[in-house]
């Protein structure tokens, strides 16, 4: 399609849906794995139980994100052959080539569509949204498709000495369709994104004992599984978290209490429930789903938004603002009218 320069439309979102592996990690079935309480984890995240995608009936990424796209298209009314672009947020594709957003267009029936992965890791959502958005405004695309999908339990390392990364993460993944629209009253607002690779060391995967913070102590079964600091992590998203939604309401010019949505990368509980404090904002506003699913990296800030549609919180005519952070490390949010 030839992008018409010449004018700008608005976006609108149509619809949403997940895809969750059907197996359920407790906290009680953690505490029979390695070294650690149900208290402990409660207190610490606010998580009490997670997804993981049973591998050996082949749930994996790809397979969740087409079951979420699939549910987000039957949402939004439209067809498969309505879709222009795929694009799959993740850092966890099934292999490294083809990505999951080629096998995601075969799997719903798209093939042909320009489809295509992004990375940022937890914040590949939120990242990718303010970009998609971009793609309908200027006319490029007229239907696209927006699925984050993770599957990162696969580099978690059960054992105690991985418990303080493995009670966090959960496989998922959750899709919105875009679409756009005449009514340019309706869209992005103001965003923000941010990187900082030389804060990498603090939350890694490994590729080799090279990559590890301290390589001369690394051992082989640190390779490819996830590390993290996470004091380090914790001090570092307690400040960016509201630092963020701070820089994007001034960009906006509006005030705190004016977006009726804060839908938030769920990394801890404690880490929410500061930021919310930090700007007086009552629970309403703030959806904590944490206890359901845990960590689900890059599928994290739409299943919350998957939520609050459901449930009919969310209303035509709203502000809702995303917000995530994460590894890289990365940060950023993206402000909506609805
Ligand atoms: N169960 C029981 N004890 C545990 C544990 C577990 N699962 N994990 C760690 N501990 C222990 C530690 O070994 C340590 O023991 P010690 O004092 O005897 O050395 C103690 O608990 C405190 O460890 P610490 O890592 O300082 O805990 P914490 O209060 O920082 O909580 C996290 C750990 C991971 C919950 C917290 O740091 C956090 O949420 N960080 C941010 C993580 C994040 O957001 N990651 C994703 C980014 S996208």
């Amino acid at each position: 399609m030839t992008p018409n320069q010449s004018r700008q439309y608005g976006v609108e979102i149509i619809g949403s849906g997940n895809g969750l592996p059907s197996r359920r990690l407790t906290n009680a079935d953690l505490v029979k794995m390695m070294d650690t309480s149900e208290e402990w984890i409660i207190q610490r995240t606010g998580i009490e139980e997670r997804r993981l995608c049973d591998w050996d009936s082949g749930e994996k990424t790809s397979v969740l994100a087409a079951q979420a796209l699939q549910t987000a298209i039957d949402d939004a009314g439209i067809t498969p052959a309505d879709i222009d672009l795929i694009v799959v947020a993740t850092m966890t594709p099934d292999m490294p080539t083809p990505t999951v957003s080629c096998l995601v267009a075969s799997k719903i029936g798209c093939d042909g569509v320009p489809a295509f992965d992004f990375n940022a890791a937890c914040s590949g959502f939120v990242f990718s949204i303010s970009t998609v958005h971009e793609l309908l405004k200027g006319g490029m695309f007229k239907t696209v498709a927006l699925i984050g999908a993770d599957c990162l339990t696969q580099y978690i390392d059960y054992s105690t000495a991985g418990r303080t990364a493995s009670i966090l993460f959960g496989d998922a993944a959750s899709a919105i369709i875009l679409r756009r629209t005449d009514d340019t009253s309706k869209g992005l607002i103001a965003h923000a994104m941010h990187t900082d690779g030389a804060g990498s060391s603090i939350l890694l995967i490994p590729g080799s004992r090279s990559d590890h913070p301290d390589p001369e102590n690394c051992e082989d079964r640190e390779v490819k599984r996830v590390y993290m600091n996470g004091p380090m992590v914790f001090k570092f998203a307690v400040k960016k978290f509201p630092e963020v939604i701070q820089e994007t309401l001034d960009l906006a010019g509006l005030e705190a209490d004016d977006v009726d949505h804060y839908i938030c990368h769920q990394a801890n509980a404690r880490i929410l429930e500061a930021a919310r404090k930090r700007f007086g904002l009552h629970e309403d506003k703030l959806r904590i789903n944490i206890n359901k699913y845990g960590n689900t990296v890059a599928a994290s800030c739409p299943l919350v938004f998957n939520e609050l549609c459901k449930d009919g919180s969310i209303k035509p005519g709203q502000r809702v603002m995303f917000i995530a952070f994460g590894a890289g490390l990365t940060w950023g949010a993206s402000l909506w009218q609805l």
